[in-house]
């Protein structure tokens, strides 16, 4: 019997309790919007922005990789549109005090106290964090934490050109930090203040624009794919033009039933030439490519597939998450595709009081760890209870050894989400 409809909560409390996923700074009381990665945690994150490098970077000829800073001249933030349009619609209840986005609430009675007519009104919140730049607070010192990573990806388009020069159409992608100053950050890893991004910046002729964008529509699901998402779960948006962003000329969102509901999972934008001629305009120098064997001069156009590491992280999660029952017994366990799973085989002896079990338990641990790093000894508890919390951190394949090991050489290998055990003999493991 397999439950169908995951709650958030059953999230939030499998990755607390197995050290997954950490309110930020929870031993002062948290702070609202930010979150820590615990020892499993960082793993599966790890695992996941490894998986997105080789697809989109190592795994293809046409994408190059960048790691440019947090901080970035102020100017980058007036010319890219940030500054004076990267804004929320903030509202105030005149009763309770309590802020809420405008476009996220019904404005005629408050969310908070339940008073009608307390809102007065909305006024423009941009969410970009401020931070001052050496040791004079001033207007002069002003500097941001970037909002999102792509524009760090568009200031060293020039550089990569005059230094690699790579063939038309070409990607430049970056993995990092993001910070955005969210009125109301929610359900838990969903909406944060600070995030990771993973974004590619296409750089295409203009009049290839739409052949890039659909390729990229449908390349996209072969990430999907590797994440384990179902396809029937996913959802595309094509966003009507008053919801797009001030860069976007037609932006395609992922959505994903998530169990909050449907919310977007990712991002696909035709940026057309709008950074590269910002940058242009305010620094006066040329973002043009030179077309290799022809001197045909162009701005290219972008296209935009950016990735939310938390949101995906969400999704793995509650796509993996499952629940069944064992002999009358309820269990739960995260169906993690092998590749992302942040342990990959369980080793234990069957008792840890047995030194002979435990030697030759060593052994076959420290050989497996050799060979797939992400390998967890554990010898706490009965073995019943190994299984239930491999099963919930999503370790793919437990081995025991026992006391058949010692005559035979052959050990136990129980599969995580048939339970099956099967014995192998240790040279085949
Ligand atoms: N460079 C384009 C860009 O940043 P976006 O739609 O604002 O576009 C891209 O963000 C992706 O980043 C979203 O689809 C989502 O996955 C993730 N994202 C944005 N804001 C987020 C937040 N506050 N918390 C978690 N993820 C967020």
């Amino acid at each position: 019997m397999t439950k169908k409809k995951t709650d958030l909560e059953d999230i939030v409390s499998l990755a607390k309790r197995r050290g997954f996923i950490y309110q930020g700074s929870e031993v002062y009381g948290g702070i609202s919007g930010f979150y820590d990665y615990g020892p499993f945690g960082v793993t599966l994150k790890r695992n996941i922005t490894n998986l997105w490098w080789k697809m989109f970077v190592d795994g293809r000829e046409d994408i190059l990789g960048v790691d440019a800073a947090i901080i970035m001249n102020p100017k980058v933030w007036q010319a890219s549109g940030h500054v004076d349009t990267f804004t929320d619609p903030l509202v105030e209840c005149k009763n309770c005090n309590s802020r809420f986005r405008a476009d996220k609430i019904d404005v005629s009675k408050c969310p908070n106290c339940g008073k009608s007519g307390t809102f007065g009104e909305a006024k423009m919140f941009n969410m970009m964090f401020k931070t001052n730049i050496g040791p004079i607070d001033s207007d002069d010192s002003i500097a941001y934490l970037r909002p999102e990573t792509a524009q760090g990806i568009f200031t060293n388009y020039k550089n990569i050109v005059d230094t690699i020069y790579p063939d038309m159409p070409f990607g430049v992608a970056q993995i990092g930090k993001a910070f955005r100053n969210e009125i109301s950050p929610r359900d838990f890893i969903f909406r944060v203040r600070e995030l990771e991004q993973m974004e590619v910046e296409y750089f295409v002729h203009p009049d290839e624009w739409e052949k890039s964008f659909e390729k990229w529509r449908t390349d996209i699901y072969v990430w999907f794919k590797a994440l384990g998402l179902d396809a029937a779960k996913i959802h595309e948006l094509d966003v009507p033009d008053n919801d797009r962003a001030h860069y976007s000329k037609r932006t395609i969102d992922f959505e994903y039933e998530f169990p909050i509901g449907k919310e977007e999972l990712m991002g696909l934008a035709y940026r057309t030439d709008f950074d590269l001629l910002n940058i242009q305009k305010a620094t006066g120098k040329s973002m043009e490519y030179i077309q290799k064997g022809s001197n045909n001069k162009f701005i290219p156009h972008v296209i935009e597939p950016s990735f939310g590491l938390e949101r995906v992280m969400m999704a793995v999660l509650a796509e993996a998450y499952t629940e069944d029952e064992i002999n009358g017994d309820k269990r739960i366990y995260l169906k993690l595709p092998p590749e992302l799973a942040p342990i990959k085989f369980c080793v234990s002896p069957l008792l840890k009081n047995k030194p002979e079990l435990v030697k030759k338990a060593r052994e076959i641990y420290v050989n497996l760890q050799k060979k797939y790093h992400n390998v967890m000894w554990d010898d706490n508890g009965n073995i019943g209870k190994r299984y239930r919390r491999q099963d919930e951190i999503g370790t793919p394949k437990c081995v025991v050894i026992d006391f058949d090991t010692l005559a035979d050489d052959t050990v136990t290998v129980r599969d995580r989400d048939t339970t099956k055990q099967k014995r192998v003999s240790v040279k085949d493991l």
